[in-house]
């Protein structure tokens, strides 16, 4: 009966077309492979620039190859990710026919490719010059030259390209185009008057990151770039207009409240904390206040783009419920903040009370590695949990048990992007990985390329890609438990419960190899078997947030049956929190369960970072007779015994893992303040109360004793350098650029002496403006980028290898379990259909604003969530009487949510949101839902969610 209501309900995405009609869809659909599938064969061409020769990789762009040379060629409109239109005019360069050509002519060097039998260019010719500074005059002339005012100001690209073309008199005396800016929502600021019209904004939002609702209107000199009317701009990854647009157009709202030149900043290399994919930001700080977030390249993982969550959800860090004092808990219920060493003292005498071997330490995802390890080493193994929900722990630990047998790839983001077909499987990977969804996009796009070089035109000829091959995309498949916002791009979609969607997995490695187990087998299975067959290198997706073991299964019996048939398969496999996979491969001997009962029986217990009240029902939890280490003031933290004030990532030096098991050490930005320490030293500091031996110098000597603990973790040893290690001129590196001002004005209210700078002993970082941050050092140890002439983020050329390539010292992060290519016993256990009659299967599904813990505690990400909400298919919402907009009530949670109607979600199954703010746990496998008429609904943050359906 299933099966049939699932092919019923499956349709191709947009059309509304049935299954059946896939075949004749896919008959026609262009199996190709992706632009990435084959590797690139260098031919080197020999280009004269200026007088001297260079080899540059022949195809290639000029300017691209150019950058690469580090040669200084101003651009506006082309940029690494998107490629190239040629419609500012600014790269213009000579191109001499040959040598005796003495007049040459003016060429566009972004859509210029290098010539394989090498070419003799000039960027400093006269007349090239002039022309730039031509252009950059033309441009500027309805510029408001408000520099001054200007939050782009010392690190804008306009501002560097004026100076750099030598456009430095403005002639023109006229009256200058003005609009009116638009309200953007709580991440971007809008001042279209800056713009410059080079497209890029749009390029990256609607091109490169599928969004609808920025745009450009009008024509000639009278172009505007914004919505079409005010309101949020909804992509997730709108607030990389900041970062793309090469003036001051789209700025960083959050900051703007809080403004800082970007001079006056101390930023670290660090990991965003709010999901498993592991991007790498630059946090900056100010007055002991976080800032910012900017994107960090990382040649493997995030590249040139964040998502939102991972830009905006850093405010945390600031909020006003954050725990800066210890506390104890005093007999009126109380707490009393007596100071670390009174709350020592308290927390050591539960500690002893608590007897050998008697204290339970909870860890946590979202804590680094470090502290959880230091925890379990003061707990032991038999006592420590790693503070993850049972199921959610089961399913993390057949992860890594798939990962550890493999039978395929393990790829990054960057070879996620190089996919020619690709299935995700049960993960709505846009809420919960959305850097990951973004890469998909791009692998989606991947036709689109080889389109374009069948009839020899580059891959970086944007306009040219895009004009001849329209919207062809490279297979795509989404089997989810609800719509998604990759369903747009899908060949075809495919819903169901999280049982039902294993069992189509499982259908599929079937129809890939016959002897796999049989799973579901129907149009959908053999359209996705077949398109991934057909491609070179294909790519299943699955994740953790279902919490579903058997949908791993199958999406690891896919890849590897693909592999068994001779494919270069990949499996990706999400995970939920910054370091689940880290806590994962940790371990500890017990469950979150056993844990808990035990803390309900009287043991004491140390929690570290975890709200345990969004893991398990608030009845289970008792946290009398427990220290608790946080940052923020959680249900946990107001329930414990004893509480002390923990770091945020960014006040401490650590390693997150990420879905990839690459693991990745994050820098302290700035020094926590008062009593606020980082975990591992109040677990250290604890322990020394007790007498036990716990003490580490460092993080650096923390990670390594982790490592020598744990034969999987022993990479972690040599993760980065350490605080030995010293850059150019025997120099640590500046936490500070070097124009860094007002050391002594900031903390005149104090005193007018400059304070001593914080001394930094466990990294080769410094907090200071002394030292050199010239690019050569290792990855992971590059704070900031800046450059002579280049005061933007597009210096970053200067800290590659190539452009768009790695890092000049090496991508940072290194992989814990490495790939493996024999291919194991495919996976036997299928699972039954999870169906009861005149009842609704539960399912889980997430949204990127507000679903997280911490990015929910940042004020403008908590505007952008939505009040908690059920999603229902049509049919069973009329049947129970429930409106879109309406109440919903869940009986066996005992709450009512907002419902909202998805023809995504199948018959019979109800997908529940969970981590928003109020939010109830789901606990229930199998629900009774009814309508609830004296529902009021709450305003939400996100009105896409309520126009959706
Ligand atoms: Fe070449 Fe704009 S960068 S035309």
């Amino acid at each position: 009966m299933f099966a049939s209501v699932a092919v019923q309900t499956a349709h191709a995405p947009n059309s509304g077309l049935p299954l059946a009609a896939l075949a004749c869809i896919l008959a026609r659909f262009p199996v190709l492979p992706a632009h990435g599938a084959v590797p690139r064969e260098l031919t080197m061409a020999s280009v004269n620039i200026d007088g001297r020769d260079y080899d540059l990789e022949a195809g290639q762009n000029l300017l691209h190859a150019c950058l690469s040379q580090h040669l200084e060629l101003p651009y506006f409109c082309w940029h690494p990710a998107l490629g190239s239109v040629g419609s500012c005019r600014l790269c213009a360069v000579i191109e001499y026919a040959d040598e005796a050509d003495q007049r040459g002519r003016l060429q566009m060097a972004c859509t210029l490719a290098v010539k394989p039998e090498g070419m003799r260019i000039s960027i400093q010719a006269p007349f090239a010059a002039d022309f730039r500074k031509q252009v950059i005059e033309w441009l500027m002339e309805n510029h408001p030259h408000d520099c001054p005012v200007c939050e782009e100001g010392g690190e804008c690209h306009l501002q560097d390209m004026t100076v750099m073309t030598g456009h430095s008199m403005r002639r023109y005396a006229g009256g200058k185009r003005t609009w009116r800016n638009q309200y953007l929502g709580p991440f971007l600021g809008h001042e279209m008057n800056r713009c410059i019209t080079c497209y890029r904004c749009v390029r990256f939002y609607r091109d490169y990151a599928g969004g609808k609702d920025l745009e450009a209107f009008g024509s000639r000199a009278r172009m505007f770039f914004g919505r079409q009317e005010d309101g949020v701009l909804e992509s997730e990854f709108a607030g990389n207009l900041v970062e793309v647009c090469p003036t001051g157009v789209f700025t960083d709202k959050p900051f703007s409240k809080v403004y800082t030149r970007k001079w006056d900043l101390q930023s670290a290399p660090s990991v965003c904390p709010h999901c498993a994919v592991g991007c790498n930001t630059f946090p900056a700080e100010r007055y002991g206040v976080l800032k910012r977030v900017h994107n960090r390249y990382h040649g493997e993982v995030n590249g040139y783009f964040l998502c939102d969550r991972g830009r905006f959800g850093s405010h945390f860090v600031n909020h006003p419920q954050r725990l800066r004092l210890s506390g104890v808990r005093g007999a009126d219920g109380v707490f009393e903040a007596g100071g670390g060493v009174v709350a020592l003292d308290a927390a050591a005498k539960m500690v002893a009370a608590a007897g050998e071997g008697e204290l339970l330490g909870i860890g946590s995802p979202r804590a680094s590695m470090e502290a959880n390890f230091a925890l379990k080493r003061l707990v032991g193994e038999r006592n420590f949990c790693v503070g993850i929900a049972d199921d959610e722990h089961e399913t993390l630990d057949v992860a890594l048990e798939i990962y550890r047998a493999g039978g395929f790839r393990v790829p990054s983001l960057t070879a996620i992007e190089q996919a020619d077909a690709v299935l995700v499987l049960g993960e709505d990977i846009a809420n919960t990985a959305p850097r990951m969804a973004l890469a998909v996009r791009q692998a989606a796009r991947g036709a689109t390329f080889d389109m374009a070089q069948d009839v020899g035109i580059p891959t970086w000829q944007d306009a040219g890609v895009r004009g001849h091959a329209q919207a062809a995309k490279s297979p795509l498949f989404l089997a989810t438990v609800a719509s998604t916002r990759l369903d747009e791009l899908a060949t075809a979609t495919r819903p169901g419960d999280v049982a039902e969607l294993a069992r189509v997995g499982f259908g599929i490695a079937h129809a890939i190899d016959a002897d796999y187990p049989p799973g579901v087998e129907d149009e959908f299975a053999a359209a996705v078997a077949k398109c991934l067959l057909a491609a070179k290198q294909p790519l299943v997706i699955a994740g953790c947030e279902a919490r579903s073991p058997a949908l791993l299964r199958a999406a690891a019996n896919v890849a590897r049956a693909l592999r068994g048939q001779g494919r270069d398969a990949a499996l990706a496999i999400a995970g939920a929190e910054a370091n689940s996979y880290g806590a994962a491969l940790l371990g500890g001997g017990l469950s979150l369960t056993d844990a808990l009962a035990r803390m309900q029986g009287g043991d004491a217990a140390v929690v570290l970072e975890n709200d345990l009240f969004r893991r398990a029902p608030a009845a289970t939890v008792e946290l009398g007779n427990s220290v608790v280490l946080d940052a923020l003031q959680t249900p946990t933290v107001a329930n414990a015994a004893v509480v002390l004030p923990a770091a945020t990532y960014a006040e401490q030096t650590g390693t997150f893992v990420n879905y990839e098991t690459r693991a990745q050490r994050f820098y302290q930005v700035f020094p926590a303040q008062g009593e606020v320490a980082p975990s591992s030293r109040w677990i250290a500091a604890l322990a020394a109360h007790c007498g036990r031996d716990a003490e580490w110098s460092d993080a650096h000597a923390l990670a390594a004793a982790c490592a020598a603990a744990h034969d999987e973790l022993a990479p972690l040893a040599n993760l980065a350098p350490d605080a030995n290690f010293r850059a150019r001129a025997n120099t640590r590196i500046p936490r500070q650029p070097h124009r860094y001002s007002g050391r002594t004005a900031m903390h005149a209210d104090a005193s007018v002496h400059e304070p001593k700078a914080p001394v930094d002993a466990e990294t080769p970082l410094a907090y200071s403006m002394e030292g050199e941050n010239a690019g050569d050092q290792p990855g992971a140890l590059v704070p900031y980028v800046w450059a002579p002439g280049w005061n933007s983020n597009q210096s970053l050329f200067k800290f590659q290898q190539e452009v768009g390539g790695a890092l000049a010292g090496g991508d940072p992060g290194v992989r814990l379990l490495p790939d493996r290519s024999a291919v194991p016993q495919a996976y036997p256990d299928v699972p039954d259909a999870a169906r009861q009659d005149g009842a609704f299967t539960a399912v889980r599904v997430h949204h990127v604003f507000g679903s997280g813990e911490l990015a929910a505690y940042s004020p403008p990400v908590l505007e952008r969530a939505p009040a908690p909400f059920a999603l229902l298919n049509r049919q069973d919402a009329a049947r129970l009487g429930v409106t879109h907009g309406g109440g919903v009530r869940i009986e066996e949670l005992g709450s009512t949510m907002q419902a909202h109607l998805d023809d995504g979600v199948a018959e019979g199954v109800v997908a529940i949101a969970q981590g928003l703010p109020d939010a109830p746990l789901l606990t229930h496998g199998i629900v009774h839902l009814a309508a609830d008429a004296d529902f009021v609904p709450r305003q939400s943050g996100d009105p896409k969610l309520i126009a959706k359906g």
